[in-house]
This record gives C-alpha cells, structure tokens and sequence, in this order.
C-alpha cells in the first residue's frame, strides 16, 4: 500500500462503545470491531479511526484518559488491540487511534499526584494551578468559559492557606488541561506515539490539537461570546481565543512530525477548529499531515455556502501541499440527516443552523445527507465516514434526561442537550434491541429506538436503494474509476443553487440544492445518484456522479485546475 495512503483515504470513524459489543456489557468494545471487520471490507473504507480505548472513568465518553498506554477493561485489553491492528492489515485497513493531548483524566497518576501535592510542587506544574482572584481567592483566576458550560476552573483542595488554587479544564472538571510548557508533558506524549506506533497503529486522530498551549498569564478573554472556537468565523479574532492556537504549537508538531516520519506511512488528522487558513497552518511541510475541515460540515444545505468553502478550502491547502479531509459527520455533531433537515439549515444562517431545538423535516434531511455524501466523497482529499451515517441514522432528540450522559447536558444545566443523540449503539441486524449491537438480551448504554430495525445493516443491506447500498456503491466508484486519482478539480457552469464540478477523466459531480430540477450538460451519463433521477437532470435535495460526453471532457481537460 502506498505511503501516502491519507492523501485519498476514506476513514470511517469508530465510536468505540458504540459500534458493536461483543461481550454484552452494553457497550461497544474491541472484540465487537474484530468481528465486524468483513463488514468494513466490504464497505470498501481504507482506514479506520478509533475513538479512546484508553482507561477512563468515562466523564467524558474516554476523552478523559487515566493511562494512556492501556486499553480499558470494559473495551478489551493491550493484546486484543494488537489482535485487532493485525487483523485489520490482514483484512488491508489502516488503523489510527485518538490520542488525547490536552487533558488527562482527573484520575490519571500525574493528576492524583497533583491533587496530593503542595502548591507550587513539580507535579502541579504538569497542569495549571493558579491563585484564585477576589477576596480570599475565591473566584476563578481568569475568566475563561469550560467548552461544555460553567466556569473552565474548579478550586484545588483546601489547604488552609490564602489565596486559594483552581486548576484549569477547558473541557469537564473531570480533565484537567495539562501544562504543554512543561518538559516533562512533552517527552511523555513523544513517548506514548512511540509506544502506540511499536504496536503497529498507522496514525492518531489528535483531539483538540489547536488548545494545547495557552497564552503566557493566561490573560482574560475579552468577549465571551468569541469565546468558544467557530470554525465558520471569517472574522476569527486571536485575542479572544488565549488558549487556542498559540504559535508555539508548530514546534510540537514538527517534533511529532518528526516520530513520524521515522515510521513511514503514518498519519497524524488534527483536530484543529479554525477557518481554512488556520487549519493549512498546521499542515506546512514538516508538520500534521491532514486536518478536519469543520467549516464544510457546519455549512448549512446552500449552494453559495458550500461552494465557497470547497473554494477557501481547496485553495488554503493547495497553498501548503496538503490534501483536504472532507467531514459531515461525527460523534460530536448532530446527524447531517438530521442537521440537513432543519429549516434553519436552508439558508445561510451558520452556527445557529445545526442547533438541536427546532423543527427538522426528516425526509428532506436524509435526501440531503445522501446528497452530501456523494458531495464528500466526490472532492479531491481524503473522506471521514462517521459509523451509521452510511446508514442514514437520524439524530435521536427524546432520550430521557436519565440516560443522557453526555456532561454537556449536566454542565449547561440541560439547556444545550449534548452529543448523546449522536452516538446511539448502531443497529445491525434484528427485529428488537440490541438489533445486534450485543448479544441478544443485553442492554446498550444508551436506549435504541424501537424502529431501528429499518435501518439496520441487515435491512439496508437487502435493499438497493439504501443509504448503505448508495455509500457501499460510491466508495467502490471512487477506489474503480480513474477520475478520483488525480488531484484535478474544476467548476463547470451550472444553474443557480446547484454545484457542478468535473474531477478528472470525465468524472463530473452535480449537487441540487434548489427547489427545481437541475439540468445537466447535454449527452452525461449517469454513474451513481442519491435519488432516482430524470433522463438529464438531477431533483432537488439530491446529487449524482456523471461519466461527462467527450466534448465537455475536450473542454475540461484545457481548464483542468490542479487542487
Ligand atoms: C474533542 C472530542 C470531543 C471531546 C473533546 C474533549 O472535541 O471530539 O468528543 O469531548 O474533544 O476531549
């Protein structure tokens, strides 16, 4: 396999405790992604990315890490992870892991030993201690938000003495933010990569790759609507962002470049929440390989929006070398069946768009997902697959409030739902939960509906006209057909509130994102569509891959834009 396997890869990402639980214990866990390995052969995918494995108490669904050289009881052990990298190159998948560099658990060693420890200690200064402000230091040292609601500092033990200590978590107060300042931190995460990549894993999926270090005095931030990331934000302002984005962070990554490099054909996708710019800064030469392209998953279903982020995207990333990801999907937001489906997704009204609260019109919005898709998968780059979005899951709103258990919902004081809705144990096969998700009679940590068995992958799989048979069918036409090996990309003319773009041997791909039929360039040939399609256009809230006539090919190959 080539080396440079990401710069066109389909990654399918694994929510662990949700993908398939082998032992019953109702969560996902290694044996049940063993065993479901056919199934993502057969989907044609290249890699696939793991969410945490790593031992946690789960404050934070395994993003809270309390040894990072070990995998968690509850998903398998250090040898069923290496059974399950051997068996997946055996079966020709790469497999990336998610490494978790901002944060630890609370119960990670260094943190306990923290906790123990005195103020101004060697073991304090792996994470932010501070002095609280106001009388007595009883308020928060600065007055930075957590991601997830609430205050991003908890006090320290009392020790009798004044003022008193917080440490810092942007996240959960279950993951304190680790000091990127400290030597130590450093060696010990060059040296976690190297114990992962001995083990044969082909690359890691950084989280929050862009938060690592904070501005030196941890100054407060100045408007705290600017105050979580937006990736839409043209306006992106560095002041109101101190812990994110800080220039010392290329010279992490060029050391972790580095560790790379010695490993040839490994892949480091950052998580990186900025606008195209940004995120191409961390992918120049000698630093990550890829990053997530949040700002074309959180663009609303218009023709103009997304158009100019394949536009600002394609040109950032060219700019620097590096191939684009193309991302609608993963744990962390709404299903795009769902997100597409909103009103509010029709026009141009960004963040707001794919906000849970509101009416979604389910039939449009898988329609659309579908189309998106083949959107996705169409663009030179590589393509991130979220699990059960190649079957068209909906995002699931009604969870009762006890089954939640995402602390987003806990720390915004219910008034932001969370992410659970997103990561419901997939359905595979069956009448009833589990749907085969676990052993018959077990219980999934999070509630399936009743009518799952629709989608289930037994069900789509009969069926030719699903959302697994359109994904199974555009992956085998993306590895078969020449057009998607070059990098080449070009707009061809089309009406308003449409897309069309030629890739290379008269490979063309038409997106309908307006309320009337799209015409198509006389003489095309239909290869693949989302929804059944006139003789020469494509309807509403669909998307099709065409085979160009040999005219129009003449005429594309003279304009062919290198991507
Ligand atoms: C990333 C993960 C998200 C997690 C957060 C904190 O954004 O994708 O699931 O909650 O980081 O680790």
């Amino acid at each position: 396999m080539a080396l440079e396997w990401w710069r066109k890869a389909v990654v399918y990402q694994i929510y662990i405790r949700s993908f398939a639980d082998s032992d019953g214990d109702g969560d996902g866990d290694i044996g049940g992604i063993r065993s479901r390995l056919p199934y993502l052969r057969d989907l044609g995918v290249d890699a696939i990315w793991i969410t945490p494995w790593y031992p946690s108490p789960m404050a934070d669904g395994g993003y809270d890490v309390a040894d990072y050289r070990d995998v968690d009881r509850r998903f398998g052990s250090l040898n069923g992870a290496r059974r399950l990298i051997e068996d997946a190159h055996a079966a020709e998948l790469r497999l990336m892991i998610d490494i978790v560099p901002n944060h630890t658990s609370s119960e990670h060693r260094w943190f306990r030993e923290a906790w123990a420890s005195p103020r101004g200690s060697a073991a304090r200064a792996r994470y932010h201690f501070r002095d609280g402000r106001g009388p007595g230091g009883s308020e928060p040292p600065n007055n930075w938000r957590s991601v997830f609601g609430g205050s991003a500092w908890t006090p320290a033990p009392d020790d009798g003495a004044e003022p008193r200590q917080w440490y810092l978590h942007l996240f959960d107060e279950a993951q304190p933010d680790l000091n990127w300042d400290n030597a130590e931190v450093r060696a010990e995460f060059e040296s976690i990569l190297e114990c992962w990549l001995a083990m044969g894993v082909d690359g890691f999926r950084i989280d929050v790759a862009s938060f690592l270090l904070k501005a030196a005095g941890l100054p407060d931030v100045p408007d705290h609507s600017e105050a979580i990331s937006r990736a839409d934000d043209a306006a992106w302002d560095p002041a109101a962002h101190p812990y994110e984005n800080q220039a010392g962070l290329h010279e992490i990554y060029r050391r972790w470049r580095a560790i790379a490099d010695r490993h040839p054909g490994t892949v480091f996708c950052g998580e990186v929440h900025l606008p195209a710019e940004g995120i191409a800064g961390y992918l120049r030469p000698g630093e990550l390989h890829t990053a997530f392209n949040f700002d074309f998953a959180l663009r609303p279903w218009n023709a103009a929006a997304l158009r100019a982020s394949i536009d600002t995207t394609l040109a950032a990333h060219e700019a620097v070398g590096a191939p684009p990801t193309w991302v609608i999907g993963n744990h962390d937001l709404p299903r795009p069946a769902y997100r597409y489906g909103r009103r509010a997704a029709r026009g141009g009204d960004g963040w707001n768009a794919w906000q849970r609260n509101g009416p979604a019109d389910r039939a449009r919005g898988l329609a659309r997902a579908r189309a998106a898709a083949l959107l996705g998968l169409a663009l030179p780059g590589s393509a991130y697959i979220y699990q059960g979005d190649e079957l068209g899951l909906p995002e699931i709103l009604d969870l009762p409030p006890e089954a939640r258990q995402d602390p987003t919902f806990r720390r915004s004081g219910g008034a932001d739902v969370g992410r659970d809705g997103t990561r419901i144990p997939l359905p595979w096969s069956g009448s009833e939960p589990p749907f085969g998700f676990g052993p018959p009679g077990s219980r999934p940590w999070l509630p399936q509906p009743g009518q799952w068995w629709e989608l289930s992958v037994e069900a789509e799989s009969r069926d030719p006209s699903s959302t697994l048979s359109l994904y199974r069918a555009a992956i085998r036409l993306r590895r078969d057909h020449p057009g998607f090996d070059s990098g080449s990309f070009r707009w061809l003319p089309s009406v308003a509130g449409t897309l069309l773009f030629g890739r290379g041997g008269g490979l063309a791909c038409a997106v309908n994102l307006s309320d009337d039929p799209m015409p198509l360039p006389r003489g095309s040939r239909f290869l693949l569509s989302s929804a059944p399609v006139g003789s020469d256009s494509v309807g509403p809230d669909s998307a099709a891959w065409l085979q160009l006539p040999e005219a129009e090919q003449a005429g594309q190959a003279g304009q062919t834009e290198e991507a």
